[in-house]
């Protein structure tokens, strides 16, 4: 099976490519730590968006905002048309199908093996398959990241590299129309960072999906951003193509290009 499960929808002719996230004046703080202090972005359809940011900056606090795991104090969020804080909890519960998020760790269950890990998300969503169809999600899954041997193994009989292509198994199992991607590369030596960075571009062809990627990878901004958005100090400051960045005088800018 090809492509999301939902319809895509073509954009208008003239209107330009569909806004699939729209993030709009996004404000959440802990406390006293202002973490977003009016944060606003777009993503398109098809397109791959990265987010770079110091440590601590809210790079994570944003993603979550984007699927209901952290609720804004202030500000919208749009996705696939929607406003995630005004849906209930079914028309969220639906919604979140239509998104996967890899995350920071790639969270398998330890006492699970690969294929029960995979399955997961098939059991709990609300569109019912037979066992031949589950099987055949899995086995494709697994087929996707070059892993179809490994389905009866347990998460501590995998390298760190292997662990992170199952959980991208796991996350694009339900063939999300959107995907997060929260640091896919980080603790991964340059090589199997790179064949990660490259498998996502590859399920991103055959998917058409769309990304907001955090990470503070070279070989993520160079060959799997169209656009690079800098958050700092909470907000958005500046955006563009990695060689646009690259070449900007800012040092603000410049500081995230040094170790790059
Ligand atoms: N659930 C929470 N409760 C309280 N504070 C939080 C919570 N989640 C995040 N924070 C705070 O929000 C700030 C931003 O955290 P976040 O995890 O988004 O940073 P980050 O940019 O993802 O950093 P890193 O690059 O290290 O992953 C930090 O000061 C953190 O302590
Ligand atoms: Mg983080």
């Amino acid at each position: 099976m090809e492509g999301a499960i939902h319809s895509k929808m073509k954009p208008a002719a003239g209107v330009g490519p569909e806004v699939v996230i729209r993030m709009r004046d996004l404000h959440k703080a802990f406390g006293a730590n202002k973490v977003l202090k009016g944060f606003d972005l777009d993503v398109r359809r098809g397109e791959n968006v990265m987010v770079l940011g110091k440590s601590g900056s809210g790079k994570s606090v944003l993603i979550k905002c984007i699927v209901g795991l952290l609720r804004p104090d202030q500000g919208q969020v749009m996705v696939l048309g929607q406003d995630v804080y005004a849906l209930g909890q079914d028309d969220l519960d639906h919604l979140r199908v239509r998104i996967g998020f890899l995350f920071q760790s790639s969270a398998l269950y330890d006492s699970m093996t690969v294929r029960e890990n995979l399955e997961f998300p098939l059991r709990r969503h609300w569109f019912a398959q037979s066992a031949e169809e589950r099987d055949a999600l899995v086995k494709e899954a697994l087929e996707n990241v070059g892993l179809e041997h490994t389905s009866d193994l347990y998460p501590s009989e995998l390298s760190g590299g292997m662990r992170r292509r199952i959980g991208l198994a796991r996350t694009l199992i339900l063939k999300p129309e959107i995907v997060l991607y929260d640091e896919p590369t980080t603790g991964l030596d340059p090589i199997t960072g790179k064949e990660i960075v490259e498998l996502i571009l590859r399920l991103q062809k055959k998917y058409g999906t769309s990304s907001v990627i955090i990470s503070h990878d070279l070989n993520v901004a160079k060959l799997a951003a169209n656009r690079i958005a800098i958050l700092m100090d909470g907000r958005n400051y500046v955006e563009g193509s990695y060689d646009e960045l690259r070449s900007m005088r800012d040092p603000v800018v410049q500081q995230f290009f040094i170790f790059m």
